[in-house]
């Protein structure tokens, strides 16, 4: 079979290095351009000595005709509302597009506006109506037809496949959601501030975004959808979620935490288990635990796993899930992947496993 050209853009952010790191042991793939603004004509391995003798191909700078001429498919690794103008340009060329930013996620430019503070342009938005959300759990057959996946938000992977069977089946109630979640520092990229700073993080635990983190909006309209069956348009089932984010002192992984309440006060946790079984026996990157036993960050990193655990807490008539994903994984590079395979008709584990 002929291999797969594929090219990296934001080949030397954390995203674009998991990328490159998972497609080098791909064997249908044949890795073709390494973009990057900043690093271009040097090695890969000269930014990251750990490809040494593996992977010295030279970086080059971003020429997207060049790029859309040589590649079948192209994974944008940028930072959102720098995605949007790029990948039109790869579309029309009939070059498939898996983009890890924020730009393609959201169908309502509106909402994209308000949370991104930068507007869709009549061209983005024609692609904006073609993007498929990049969840193979929910939306593999459509991934399949696609030609443009807007791979999902880190916290949003956890949060959506923690929640999903419990709106599909209607089992919760759409109010008092309310969602903590934890990750690691490599979640905000590799960019260099003074939050992220080693001795700001080290030994400690912070909240950020509180009430304003910008993968609400994206949590909100997934399971909408999902409680809505695909169609999100009776605003009676629009979904608000309470999302806290927090900052822990490890570099990889996200563990969620979330409160819901049960619309049947006597539901049993067997049942429960019975649901999720159900709605993820074909998914073969999500592993359901069987309580009291609950999942851990630690069981997660380094895979492309999202483990999920619960608890009935029948005092106050809720369920308190926990989902649990490598950050880097399958909340974004080996989701991406995952979804190239699935566009490729290859098997859906290839490489990943
Ligand atoms: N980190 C995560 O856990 C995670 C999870 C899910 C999704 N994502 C999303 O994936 C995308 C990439 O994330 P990341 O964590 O890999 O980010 P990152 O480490 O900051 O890397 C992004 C790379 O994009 C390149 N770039 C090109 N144009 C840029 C510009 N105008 N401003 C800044 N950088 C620019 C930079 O490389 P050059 O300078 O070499 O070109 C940079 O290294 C983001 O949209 C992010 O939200 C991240």
């Amino acid at each position: 079979m002929k291999k797969l050209k594929v090219s990296v853009i934001g080949s030397t952010g954390y995203t674009g290095k998991e990328l490159i790191k998972i497609l080098l042991n791909h064997y249908e793939v044949e890795l073709i351009h390494l973009v990057s603004s900043t690093f271009a004509g040097e090695k890969l391995s000269e930014v990251f000595p750990d490809f040494l003798n593996q992977l010295d191909k030279k970086l080059i700078s971003l020429n997207p005709e060049l790029i859309a001429q040589d590649s079948d498919l192209i994974f944008t690794a940028l930072p959102h509302t720098v995605s949007m103008d790029l990948v039109p340009k790869f579309l029309k060329r009939g070059v498939k597009v898996i983009d890890l930013s924020a730009d393609y996620r959201l169908k309502d430019p509106s909402i994209y506006r308000e949370w991104y503070k930068k507007e869709h342009n009549h061209i983005s938005r024609e692609f904006l109506s073609q993007a498929i959300y990049g969840l193979p759990e929910i939306y593999g057959r459509q991934i399949e037809r696609t030609s443009l996946v807007a791979n999902p938000g880190c916290y949003s992977t956890s949060v959506i496949l923690g929640l999903a069977p419990l709106f599909a089946y209607h089992l919760v109630e759409v109010k008092d959601i309310i969602i903590d979640s934890k990750s690691g520092i490599t979640g905000a990229g590799r960019g260099i501030s003074l939050d992220l700073h080693f001795p700001e993080c080290n030994e400690n635990m912070k909240a950020y975004k509180v009430t304003g983190h910008n993968h609400i909006p994206e949590i909100e309209q997934e399971l909408s959808r999902i409680y809505s069956g695909g169609d999100n348009k009776n605003k009676e089932d629009k979904i608000k979620v309470s999302f806290t984010p927090h900052l822990i002192p490890i570099n990889r992984g996200i563990l969620s935490t979330c409160y819901l309440n049960l619309k049947d006060r006597n539901m049993e946790e067997k049942e429960i288990l019975e649901v999720y079984r159900e709605f993820y026996q074909k998914a073969p990157f999500v592993r359901i635990f069987e309580p009291p036993s609950l999942p851990e960050i630690k069981f997660v990193v380094g895979t492309n796993y999202c483990d999920i655990g619960f608890k009935i807490d029948k005092r106050v008539g809720k369920v308190v899930i926990i989902s649990v994903i490598d950050n880097l994984l399958k909340g974004a590079a080996g989701q991406a992947v995952q979804n190239m395979n699935i566009m490729s008709r290859l098997p859906e584990t290839y490489a990943l496993k």
